[in-house]
């Protein structure tokens, strides 16, 4: 066989490697996830206006579909080298696929705690597919963390949710990726934001490559929330946190007070955008930038027009300087939760198989 002499593609741990908590004897599990694109998007910049430079750090390309690749890789990677025996998370959905994902890589069993009924199905499809022992609970998101955190890890099984260390270091290096193609740190940062790993993730990359002198400043973050489901924003837990961006539905976040530090320390906020707002960015995006996102991601992109938009905003765009580069994260693929956008397709009816009706039914 040749395989091995031919060279793979690296992932994050292969590209940023002194930045990770690796050493050389640790067993790599990677499914060459990262370098994900950042697109220059044209439409989204004359919306925003003012010479602004808007990009989209499309995640949802990933392996399994979402950024939660990049904290997988190092998480699973450590817990192999711990001789972990198997791993276990709660999940809105995308933990769940990413963890199934590599813990098949890794040839260990993988046990995700869900929310039943609550699961976008492509998630879902995806935890089945890598053979996943699945266990759906009368419960929400938070109800899984708080019974995943009560059975504790350890040597047997070890738990990969943002809660793991591993699994934020791994999220940072989307920001690193990000510094090094715009040769700097962006001005704005804009992401959703549910169990605030990620926000947590990217604010501690920024300030490990400035830190490192790859860039020299750091952006002002601004994080999304679902009105539904906005705890961090309304400073309480939300008990029935409730919004279609699945996601995100979370009310009691893990790293809230991380989350509350990355926007206080970049001068940034948090605040909400309601279901409606979410599911018009969503077709926006796909119809005018060709970028399909799951709706949590399109909060990111919701709470972009917000803040240039709406005198209801946290944080306002009106006095921002000309020509800000923008950087909005889209965390997850738009296939993954179909179920929206199904609804329409029901409009769908056939016509008869001729060149005329097929003119007359296209407008052409
Ligand atoms: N976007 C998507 C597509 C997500 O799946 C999540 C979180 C977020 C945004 C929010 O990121 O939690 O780091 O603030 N999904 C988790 C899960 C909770 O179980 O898949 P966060």
């Amino acid at each position: 066989m040749m395989t091995s002499k031919l060279r793979q593609s690296g992932g994050v741990i292969e590209h940023y490697r002194e930045y990770l908590p690796v050493r050389a004897s640790t067993p790599i599990v990677s499914l060459a996830e990262g370098n994900t694109p950042l697109v220059y998007c044209s439409q989204l910049s004359s919306r925003v206006g003012r010479g602004c430079e808007v990009f989209v750090k499309n995640e949802g390309v990933n392996p399994t579909g979402s950024f939660k690749d990049r904290g997988m890789t190092v998480a699973v990677s450590k817990a192999m080298e711990h001789c972990a025996k198997a791993l276990i998370c709660a999940s809105t959905g995308n933990t769940s696929a990413s963890a199934a994902a590599y813990a098949a890589r890794a040839g260990i069993p993988c046990i995700v705690v869900l929310p039943a009924g609550k699961i976008a199905s492509g998630k879902l499809v995806q935890a089945f597919a890598y053979g996943a022992r699945i266990v759906a609970i009368d419960g929400n998101f938070d109800d899984a963390l708080r019974i995943v955190r009560e059975l504790g890890d350890g040597h047997r099984f070890v738990i990969v949710n943002s809660i793991n260390p591993d699994r934020i270091a791994g999220q940072k290096t989307a920001a690193f990726e990000i510094v090094d193609v715009l040769e700097d740190a962006p001005d704005f940062h804009l992401l959703p934001v549910g169990n605030a790993g990620n926000i947590t993730a990217y604010w501690a990359g920024y300030r490990d490559y400035k830190s490192h002198q790859r860039s020299t400043r750091l952006p002002t973050m601004i994080g999304f929330q679902a009105a539904g489901a906005a705890p961090i924003f309304h400073n309480r837990i939300v008990e029935k946190p409730e919004t279609i961006a699945s996601a995100i539905r979370i009310g009691n976040p893990a790293s809230w007070k991380q989350a509350c530090a990355a926007v206080a320390e970049s001068h940034g906020a948090i605040d909400i955008v309601s279901d409606e707002e979410i599911l018009e960015a969503q077709s926006w995006l796909a119809k005018h930038e060709g970028i399909f996102v799951e709706p949590a991601s399109a909060a990111a992109v919701a709470g972009l027009f917000k803040c240039c938009e709406s005198d209801q905003a946290a944080y306002s765009f009106q006095n921002i300087p000309e020509a800000s580069r923008i950087v909005c994260t889209v965390t997850g693929h738009g296939l993954k939760d179909p179920d929206p956008i199904t609804q329409r397709m029901k409009e769908l009816k056939p016509v008869a198989a001729s060149v005329t009706d097929v003119r007359r039914a296209s407008g052409l």
